[in-house]
């Protein structure tokens, strides 16, 4: 709901979560004056106090008004060159080569639901579930416009913001900063956080204390990449997984996205949050619009996984969209980490006859189907099938599959090329290259250049074709390098400055137009792994290769990291073989199926190879994630333990079903330790007055010798009220092995 206080300016974004408020002061400034617990009505009680402060500028309309700057001033999207020092929400440069401008309040509209952002993935609302305020601000002197978007979800703690510029002068400017939100806070008693990593190890948490000066979280890729995500949060200093106060913001961008923090001279904090504005460099002729991506803003007083549950629900009801949105989705075999590119028929064949076998649902050919692809020193651009490997083609090995009961699915990297394909002999000039300068290569390949239209309308066509040669149901969606050379042979020496942004808005319009067109296909992205793991993919595709790394312990870190912002049916996770392939690490089949459980389940090893005993293992896990998978996809989701915080050795997770019926507990112990106390595993969510049966237990399954002594704790069977499973907590058995993991699985009576 928003409420108006016309006399004061005060515009009140409320609802039972969360309380969000702005007040237009002097006719022009729009200040934050608060965003946290709900309030009732906002009447100012801690009301802005008039300071002198030495070497803060007064603006021109108030020369003698020493205690009036808008260098202090809390503001919704400043800028720079009248006095604020801090840094500002947006830059341009105007045809006469100045960089000063000065946005003034005009008025504000309110409407119902939320507009859609024109080429942009966005949260999407029905006119019943949100309400949107448009803040309208003009320069003084007519040069530009802007158009400040804020939507609150009714019943969500979820705030969305976003900016439209507009180029009201009657010369082209250059927008060279565009941030999707600004705002202060009054003080810098927090920490941040940010979700930070590599290929092969994204999104560990980082938590550090909230510093003065200017700390940057953000990517220079070209993707929001592995390195550091597009994800920012301010907690409390108390703030933990269940208590506390926390901030949460993520960008809806594929591309380089940037959160900058500052706190100024007097210890407030500015947030910044948008495109990453270094090297960007929008051209903006007269009467032109930019529309900025969309941030969510999430307030939690419920620490954490608050937090994460508002991201979660967000992602999965206002984000994902089609068919897959509420579908189960089914569990796979994978064939990359089982042959790599040396395959052919047969052993697609073997694999389907196997993956039918031990029940699973979808084959997945991954690379190396296409031209005469080998290796990863060719043929990305050339798709169409390798007949020499797969003799039927793609419709031999779909039916293989088909006819086995199972769904079939296909990797794609439409983004790319090789120097050796015809591809790139037909259209040397479709690559993203530089005029005199030589390309940088990263995985022997070029990177197409999406900001063409022709170019977007090649992918458009090729992968199209592809899907209507053949029954495929599902398609893996690769992106395996970073831009280098962001230059476009398209764009005049003025719109260079726009190739990256453009690059992204090509592949969305690729994106809209392809799931538009292949509805039925469940569409997963992958950018080495979870490289462009973000809410702007997510709008196109309902999930995500979480990491190129498929060890188990691994995993705990980086499901775990994933999880502050989206929800496990987002995260692809696969069984593999062991010793792992990235770690060369040894664990228990059991381990390794218990962490996949937490994600899109499934297998990625050559499971014809296994013994007979490990396929009769995979049975029974098969038939277990089939009861267990409305839960553990569907259901909510809690971290109880994450190897960011407390032992850095422990990771717990808990489904808790839709209803509130089943809650499935997953606890991980990394190393074991000679002397430490024995693990209460508090659970968190239950009914405290409702009994809970304890109906299923997995016990971790020893990899090391076994000591003998120690007794099971097998409690199934055993009947407890939630208030004790969530204040005394559940006993761990102590298990001296490494790598273990456990299951329980209570049932509500
Ligand atoms: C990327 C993906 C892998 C696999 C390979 C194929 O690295 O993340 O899962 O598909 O490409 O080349």
């Amino acid at each position: 709901m928003i409420t108006i206080d016309k006399e004061n300016g005060i515009f009140h974004l409320h609802n039972a979560q969360v309380s969000y408020v702005l007040q237009v002061v002097r006719d022009r400034y729009v200040l934050h004056r608060y965003w946290g617990r709900p309030l009732k009505t906002f009447r100012d009680s801690s009301p802005m106090q008039a300071i002198d402060r030495a070497f803060s500028p007064q603006p021109a309309a108030w020369p003698n008004e020493r205690t009036f700057s808008l260098d202090v001033l809390p503001q919704e999207y400043p800028a720079y060159g009248h006095g604020d020092y801090r840094l500002p929400a947006y830059e341009v440069r105007l045809a006469n080569g100045t960089t000063v401008t000065e946005l003034f309040y005009d008025h504000y509209e309110i409407t119902a639901g939320k507009p859609k952002l024109k080429g942009l993935p966005a949260v999407y609302a029905g006119e019943q579930e949100a309400e949107t305020l448009h803040i309208y601000l003009k320069d003084s002197q007519g040069k530009l416009a802007v158009e400040l978007l804020y939507t609150l979800l009714q019943d969500s703690a979820m705030l969305t913001r976003s900016a439209r510029i507009t180029n009201c002068g009657s010369e082209a400017l250059d927008l060279t900063n565009a941030a999707s939100f600004a705002l202060d806070f009054a003080d810098h008693d927090f920490d941040r956080l940010n979700l930070y990593g590599g290929h092969a190890a994204e999104r560990s948490l980082e938590r550090v204390p909230l510093m003065r000066g200017v700390q940057e979280t953000g990517s220079r890729r070209g993707a929001s990449s592995h390195q550091q995500s597009p994800f920012l949060a301010l907690a409390r200093k108390d703030a933990g997984e269940t208590s506390g106060e926390v901030y949460g913001f993520s960008l809806i961008w594929s591309g380089e996205a940037s959160f900058v923090t500052e706190v100024e001279q007097f210890g407030t904090t500015r947030v910044i949050g948008g495109i990453n504005p270094f090297e960007f460099k929008w051209h903006l002729g007269a009467g032109e619009i930019f529309q900025t991506p969309e941030a969510m803003l999430v307030y939690s007083d419920k620490g954490l996984n608050g937090m994460s549950q508002v991201f979660h629900q967000t992602v999965r009801e206002h984000i994902v969209r089609g068919k897959y949105q509420h579908e189960l989705r089914p569990i796979l075999v994978n064939n990359w980490e089982a042959t790599y590119f040396d395959f052919d028929e047969e052993k697609i064949d073997n694999l389907a006859q196997s993956a039918a076998d031990l029940g699973l649902e979808l084959l997945v050919l991954d690379d190396g189907w296409f031209g005469k692809r080998n290796d990863d020193n060719s043929s990305l651009g050339d798709w169409f099938v390798n007949t020499d490997k797969l003799k039927q083609g793609l419709k031999g090995v779909s039916a293989s599959a088909h006819k086995r009961g199972l769904k079939f699915g296909l990797w794609f990297e439409p983004e790319m090329i090789s120097e050796d394909s015809e591809l790139f002999r037909a259209h040397p000039d479709w690559t993203l290259h530089v005029p005199d300068y030589k390309n940088s290569f990263s995985r022997h390949q070029l990177v197409l250049d999406l900001s063409r239209p022709e170019v977007c309308n090649y992918v458009v066509k090729a992968v199209g074709d592809v899907l209507e040669s053949a029954e495929i149901d599902y398609v893996k969606w690769d992106f395996n390098r970073h831009l280098s050379e962001a230059f476009s042979a398209a764009l005049p020496a003025e719109r260079q400055g726009e190739t990256k942004t453009r690059f992204v808005l090509g592949l969305y319009d690729v994106l809209e137009r392809l799931t538009a067109k292949f509805p039925q296909v469940l569409f997963e992205s992958c950018s080495g792994g979870g490289g462009r793991f973000d809410a702007g993919m997510l709008y196109y595709m309902p999930q995500t290769w979480t990491s190129d790394n498929t060890d188990a312990i691994c995993r705990l870190s980086i499901q775990s990291g994933t999880s502050l912002v989206f929800p496990p049916i987002t995260m692809g996770a696969h069984v593999s073989v062991t010793p792992n392939h990235q770690v060369g690490r040894v664990t228990s089949l059991q381990t390794r199926t218990l962490c996949a459980f937490a994600g899109d389940f499934g297998y990625e090893l050559d499971i014809t190879r296994m013994s007979a005993a490990e396929k009769e293992q995979v049975k029974k896990h098969v038939a277990l994630y089939k009861k267990l998978r409305p839960t553990l996809q569907l259901g909510k989701f809690y971290r109880l333990l994450t190897p960011f915080a407390g032992t850095k050795n422990e990771t717990a997770w808990q489904f808790v079903s839709e209803d509130g019926k089943e809650v499935v507990v997953l606890y991980f112990k990394t190393l074991a330790e000679p002397a430490t106390p024995i693990r209460k595993l508090q659970l968190t969510a239950l009914d405290a007055d409702a009994e809970y049966e304890l109906t299923d237990y997995l016990p971790a399954q020893r990899t090391s010798h076994d000591f003998g002594g120690e007794k099971s704790l097998d409690m199934k069977g055993q009947v407890f009220y939630g208030d004790e499973l969530m204040y005394n907590g559940l006993g761990v058995e102590k298990i001296d092995t490494d790598f273990a993991a456990y299951m329980w699985v209570l049932t509500k009576k």
